[in-house]
């Protein structure tokens, strides 16, 4: 089957690959009709991620058809299209009841932080993704959903990831009505994190970024306001001066490890890997918001140090929340959401490649060219 095939830092492709097949009774095939590049993909593409292996196939939000169960999947039929949870979880850990969806205790033998996750490197269970034709799905009675009848794929495939992680880190940060939510990264998580902050009665949406094409994208599609961090002298100040210096009552970090905006967090963590990653957006999360606020982090760092503010955290009494989402615990919701109109998942996607132009997918993402807020591999197998 073609599949994508990471080579390296930078250097993917496509190429053909063993076909997966059922390794336990629990297990399902599915033939990928949709499978998207994400936020997360790139710190495994730039080489950032420990433990991504050469010859590994990326791809952690994907719907498709079941073309094969194991003896013990019961909740599934060959034939169903299903959207797949990032998340891959056993059901029934101590953390699977609690609905942590994400720390699944069983899935990932390798760390005790981080469950499974499809197509994530070796730190994150070391299973094959879905930017592939098929895809192997293990625990398929617990996270593959069937795509409710008459919901658009391209909305379904959000719904693995995309919307849950926007929507869980609006839920986490607790806002209030009338808060003041400030959102770091105009990214499609960033995006519908802006949006979600809305439901929970937010009064007032500021998103941070510097790429003015996104900039404009989320002030239309989450009503919101929007500055480019390059055009302020400090995006911490502004912050302060825009909120009568009290700060935001929540920020919201859907950046990550990858961030700009600070030469000393870039060259130590970017450059020269003295930390995991440069941490600018968690700082800047940590010292705009008020005291005794909330800083919601889903934007992803690594396993091991960063310089991060921990003193502001206590002095100014923060709670800190974060977490991978819960795909399979909000989906519930979320899918009403989707059908009765409040969310409109789809409109994100502005890019759609063949899984045969994999490579070209990854760089204009990567490179924010082309005005691309989110791209979508079809596989030549995918029949719709
Ligand atoms: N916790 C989860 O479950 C989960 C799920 C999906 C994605 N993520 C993570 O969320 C983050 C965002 O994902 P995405 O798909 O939107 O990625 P993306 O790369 O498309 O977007 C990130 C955005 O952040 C902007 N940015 C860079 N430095 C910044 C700074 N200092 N301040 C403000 N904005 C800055 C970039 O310009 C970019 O637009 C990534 O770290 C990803 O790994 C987490
Ligand atoms: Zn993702
Ligand atoms: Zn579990």
């Amino acid at each position: 089957m073609l599949a994508m095939n990471f080579r390296g830092p930078k250097r993917v492709r496509a190429s053909q690959m063993p076909m997966p097949e059922i390794k336990h009774p629990e297990d399902a095939i599915v033939r990928v009709t949709r499978s998207c590049i994400c936020g997360s993909d790139l710190h495994l593409y730039n080489g950032n991620v420990p433990d991504t292996r050469v010859g590994t196939t990326f791809g952690h939000e994907f719907t498709g058809i079941v073309e094969e169960i194991g003896s013990e999947v019961t909740k599934l039929k060959v034939g169903d299209h299903v959207l797949v949870p990032f998340n891959i979880a056993c059901g029934r850990c101590v953390f699977c009841k609690q609905g942590m969806f994400g720390n699944c205790h069983e899935s990932n033998p390798q760390a005790t932080a981080v469950g499974g996750i499809f197509g994530y490197s070796h730190t994150a269970g070391g299973y094959h993704g879905g930017q592939a034709e098929y895809a192997r799905v293990p625990y398929a009675n617990v996270g593959p959903t069937v795509i409710p009848p008459g919901m658009d794929p391209d909305d379904a495939v959000l719904l693995t990831d995309v919307v849950p992680t926007g929507y869980q880190a609006a839920e986490m940060a607790g806002i209030q009505p009338g808060d003041t939510v400030v959102v770091f990264g105009a990214g499609p998580v960033g995006i519908m994190a802006a949006r979600c902050a809305w439901l929970f009665g937010a009064g007032r949406v500021i998103v941070i970024d510097h790429i003015e094409y996104r900039l404009e994208f989320v002030r239309n599609y989450a009503k919101c306001e929007a500055y480019n961090f390059r055009e302020l002298e400090d995006p911490v100040l502004f912050i302060k001066k825009t909120t009568d210096w009290i700060g935001a009552d929540v920020c919201i970090d859907a950046v990550g490890a990858e961030a700009a905006g600070n030469a000393m967090q870039t060259i130590t963590g970017r450059k020269l890997l003295l930390q995991a990653g440069s941490a600018t957006a968690v700082h800047w999360a940590i010292n705009a918001v008020r005291k005794g606020g909330v800083v919601s982090i889903v934007g992803v760092y690594g396993p091991t140090d960063n310089l991060i503010p921990i003193g502001n955290v206590l002095n100014k009494g923060l709670t800190i929340r974060a977490n991978q989402a819960s795909v399979k615990r909000l989906l519930p919701r979320l899918i009403e959401h989707v059908q009765n109109g409040v969310i409109d998942p789809k409109a994100l996607i502005t890019h759609r490649f063949p899984l045969e132009e994999v490579a070209d997918g990854y760089r204009i993402f990567s490179a924010k060219l082309d005005n691309c807020i989110k791209p979508v591999l079809i596989p030549p197998s995918a029949g719709m």
